[in-house]
């Protein structure tokens, strides 16, 4: 069985979608969901779908005494950022190198970087007038977005649609890929 944590910083959406597509999993556990943030909802969804948490604030994360002991204890071979929002340090990048996915919602390298998440990264989608946005699923590195890219899914964006609109087609999508790229990326783990 190869065990999984979710790092998350908020409502928690793409969390959810992908505790719920390994139910029942014979060879795959999400075991834990850790955020930086207690009042993250994400948590909340974790809970009542009987998954372990955990949380650990921003001054400790950088700290390899609080965070590698927690995923040692939990048996985790694989991390997962679903709109997580803090920088991995060094030595988690290293500990989980070629084992450690993020997603961010547009079309990298359009859109990315520090300060780019969530729906900001929709608000820029809009104001440059793209024609099109999508997902992009990429290795965690040490530069912010800048891992290895494993998959991209992209949909059209129309002069007429609002940044909700926007939002709402890029979390279509995360739902429908992210779960297959994640079973995907731990076959090869
Ligand atoms: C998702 O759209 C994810 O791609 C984005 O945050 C949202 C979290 O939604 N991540 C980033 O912007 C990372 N730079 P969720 O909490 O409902 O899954």
């Amino acid at each position: 069985m190869k065990k999984i944590a979710i790092f998350v910083s908020g409502n928690g959406t793409n969390c959810e979608n992908i505790i719920r597509h390994f139910a029942g999993s014979a060879s795959v556990e999400v075991a834990l969901v850790l955020s930086n943030k207690p009042e993250a909802f994400a948590l909340e969804r974790a809970k009542r779908l009987g998954v372990a948490t955990a949380v650990v604030p921003k001054s400790q994360f950088n700290d390899p005494d609080t965070i590698l002991p927690l995923l040692r204890e939990a048996r985790i071979d694989f991390i997962v950022l679903a709109g997580f929002l803090l920088m991995v340090p060094t030595f988690l990048v290293a500990e989980y190198e070629g084992r450690m996915l993020n997603i961010h919602p547009s079309l990298l390298p359009r859109h990315g970087g520090k300060g780019m998440y969530g729906r900001k990264v929709h608000e820029a989608v809009k104001n440059d007038g793209d024609n099109e946005t999508g997902i992009t699923i990429h290795r965690v590195s040490q530069v912010c977005d800048g891992g290895t890219i494993i998959a991209q899914f992209s949909t059209p964006v129309a002069p007429t649609d609002t940044v909700e609109d926007i939002e709402a087609k890029v979390h279509d999508l995360e739902k429908r890929h992210y779960p297959d790229v994640i079973e995907k990326a731990l076959a090869n783990v």
